[in-house]
């Protein structure tokens, strides 16, 4: 009997309605995460062309050779991305690459996080992890690091919950017919997450986002937030467009398994992460494609951070911005003006104090614990100017929060300490 008939709607009603409720949704989960046989539209695409590669499939990019010499040929053929977002990776690092296709890009990174590090591919086609899985002791053999330290898992970068292996193993010896079945499945998949939450430092993807369906994006995007530590980043390749793809485009499967119909509209990439939680978003490299149906498409790489959320406490600190522009507004409308000492609270002297704002921002240290914790108010509207001059981010300053914060600005000012000017 294949996995597919295994699955039946749950038939014992309960009590508990949140009970319900949960397993309901995890029974809808299992249905569109399709385990069975039967391939979807991009796993048709990508599958065929493991064996026979495509050359004009995707946007192609020119690496440096000598980043590629520990990879096999075969894998380096199977090239179907459209930036390169492995720059971002560093020795130590965790990092999830999705949509990982032949591997090319996570062998890549292998090579830069070394013994420390670990990197995790996460693709549904069948054929791209036969590939990739096939040349992983090849590779780590080559560059003398542990096999382990790269691994290529099965399931949908949309659900990086369920790890395709872990179900298709349970539903070949349950079946999913009731919900006490769903429940004892549940527990099963909880205990083998596919990615677990704040489980990595960097998320890499190249030229897949776009292939997944409109309405799973917003839930694609939370997915990213919830794996990252805190404070771990993206470095997000893809496809975008200057206007709206049409309806009758995205209904044509050839342009939506060729990264055409699917991509985000440019500006909303950008919003689609500061929505799901993300801070310092940035388009940091960008170059045109192709024009298609009079719609200009080119491909960009995106940065952007976890570590915003977070209670707002006052330690008597200040940021002041560099420039070049005359004043900034965040993405929480706060406002800094440019040469203007501005406090901040605890958490955001923190943050400007890391990529990618360190460069922007001078930081006053924090020299002393207030007794307890007095709240600060980081609303946008208390980020304003007060009528007196003052600045009132967060609060207005009382004389000795105003004397102790101008000891601050002093302190940093001149050539003081070991280092002089
Ligand atoms: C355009 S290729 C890019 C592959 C690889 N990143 C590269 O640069 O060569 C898209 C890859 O993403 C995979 N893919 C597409 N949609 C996916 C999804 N929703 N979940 C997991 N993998 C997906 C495909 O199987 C394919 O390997």
């Amino acid at each position: 009997m294949s996995a597919s008939k295994k699955i039946r709607p749950p038939l014992i009603p309960l009590q508990d309605p949140e009970r319900i409720r949960r397993l309901n949704r995890l029974y809808e989960e299992i249905r569109e995460l399709r385990p069975r046989a039967d391939r979807d539209a991009e796993q048709e695409r990508y599958g065929d062309a493991v064996s026979v590669p495509e050359a004009a499939l995707c946007c192609a990019v020119e690496y440096d050779r000598s980043q590629l010499a520990h990879i096999p040929q075969r894998i380096l053929e199977v090239d179907y991305g459209c930036g390169d977002p492995t720059g971002y990776a560093e020795e130590g690092m965790t990092v999830l690459d999705l949509g990982s296709g032949s591997g090319k890009h996570a062998f890549m990174i292998a090579k830069t996080v070394g013994q420390d590090g670990m990197v995790i591919g996460v693709d549904k086609t069948p054929e791209m992890l036969s590939l990739a899985r096939g040349a992983i002791d090849e590779v780590m053999g080559t560059l003398g690091l542990r096999a382990s330290n790269v691994e290529f898992r099965r399931g949908h970068i949309e659900n990086l919950h369920v790890d395709l292996d872990v179900l298709d193993g349970w539903l070949e010896h349950e079946e999913l017919s009731g919900y006490d079945a769903l429940e004892r499945l549940e527990t099963h998949l909880g205990e083998q997450p596919l990615v677990p939450d704040a489980s990595v430092d960097l998320v890499v993807s190249n030229c897949v986002l776009n292939l997944v369906a409109d309405g799973r994006k917003r839930q694609l995007l939370s997915e990213l937030f919830r794996v990252l530590k805190r404070d771990g980043s993206v470095a997000i390749s893809d496809i975008v467009s200057d206007r709206d793809v049409p309806e009758d485009m995205k209904d044509d499967p050839e342009l939506w398994t060729g990264c055409i119909s699917g991509v985000f509209r440019r500006d909303r990439f950008i919003d689609a992460f500061a929505q799901a939680g993300f801070h310092g978003m940035a388009e940091v490299s960008s170059r045109f494609w192709k024009r298609v149906g009079g719609i200009n498409f080119f491909s960009v790489t995106v940065r952007a951070w976890k570590g915003k959320q977070g209670a707002c406490y006052e330690t008597y600190r200040a940021a002041m911005y560099k420039g070049p522009f005359s004043r900034i507004v965040d993405d929480d409308h706060h406002v800094f003006d440019r040469g203007v000492f501005t406090p901040v609270c605890e958490k955001t002297a923190e943050l400007l104090q890391k990529d990618p704002y360190a460069e922007h921002f001078h930081v006053t240290p924090r020299l002393e614990d207030p007794a307890g914790r007095i709240p600060f108010d980081c609303s946008p509207t208390a980020s304003a100017p007060a009528a007196n001059g003052d600045r009132a981010h967060g609060r207005d300053l009382s004389p000795d929060q105003r004397d102790l914060l101008n000891g601050l600005i002093d302190q940093g000012a001149c050539c003081e300490g070991e280092g002089g000017c």
